[in-house]
């Protein structure tokens, strides 16, 4: 492993154009569930309440569970040193953007500046009907469904739900970096979820040298990734710092 990231930092260093792209598996040393394997959060709740149809439908159901996933869960999350090394690599000039399908908005508090947010963020919530946007600080959710001050409609979490399209800016300029890109360091992703799982996949046809950090084997690694470096966020991140730095 250690030759592997002496490898990937000579890479890094020679690049011009790097990008990050990171999933779940970045957040779980901040204490924060991944969706998917052995304690994923889809395995104890039903994906429906983030179906948007369904959301609709059944707004005060949706929220009693959204509430216990997304802000009794992630509120006291913070930011892990994984977070805090891509956070450097960006302040450095060595990493140009990049791409999170998190929601928990812990790359922004660890300090990285350029973040496309593809699934959105659990720190917003919108009104559905005036598109007036809230800082979730903003509620305290001890009475749920939050409303709109404006008009009382019931406000919506602005992250994508199931059946909802990826906001446009996050797309077209995650799709424009990855075209860009001469190296692109996929972080704790299993690649399942389309079109992100695209971006990754865009790099790589468009040139770039793959990098995953995963403990386990993804979609990409077998199709996708030139080099896997085996192991968990924080210690490969921090084994990279000391090789760049
Ligand atoms: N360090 C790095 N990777 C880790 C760690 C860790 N400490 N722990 C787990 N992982 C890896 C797992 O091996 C897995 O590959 O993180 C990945 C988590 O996979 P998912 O939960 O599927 O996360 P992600 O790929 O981001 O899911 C994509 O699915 O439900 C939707 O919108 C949701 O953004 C999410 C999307």
């Amino acid at each position: 492993m250690d030759l592997l990231i002496k490898e990937s930092a000579e890479i890094i260093r020679e690049s011009k154009f790097v990008i990050a792209f990171t999933g779940a598996g970045i957040s779980v040393e901040s204490g924060i569930p991944p969706f998917r394997g052995e304690h994923g959060l889809w395995n104890k709740y039903n994906p429906e309440v983030l179906d948007l149809g369904f959301y609709l439908e059944n707004p005060d159901e949706c929220w009693f569970y959204i509430r216990e996933i997304f802000y009794d869960f992630f509120s006291d999350a913070h930011p892990n040193k994984a977070h805090k090394v891509l956070a450097r690599m960006e302040k450095e000039g060595l990493l140009k953007s990049l791409v999170t399908q998190n929601i928990d908005n812990l790359h922004q508090q660890a300090g990285s500046t350029i973040v496309h947010e593809f699934h959105g963020n659990s720190k917003r919530l919108k009104c559905l009907k005036c598109g007036k946007l809230f800082s979730s600080k903003e509620f305290d959710f001890k009475k749920i469904p939050p409303r709109c001050d404006e008009d009382g409609e019931i406000l919506k979490p602005d992250f994508i739900f199931f059946g909802e399209g990826i906001p446009r800016d996050a797309y077209e300029n995650s799709f424009a970096d990855a075209e860009k890109a001469d190296v692109c360091i996929i972080v704790g992703s299993t690649g399942e979820v389309t079109p992100a799982s695209f971006v990754p996949r865009t790099a790589k046809q468009s040139g770039a040298v793959i990098i995953e950090i995963n403990p386990e084997e993804t979609m990409f690694t077998g199709p996708v990734t030139d080099i896997h470096l085996k192991g968990k966020a924080s210690e490969v991140l921090s084994k990279l710092e000391k090789e760049l730095f």
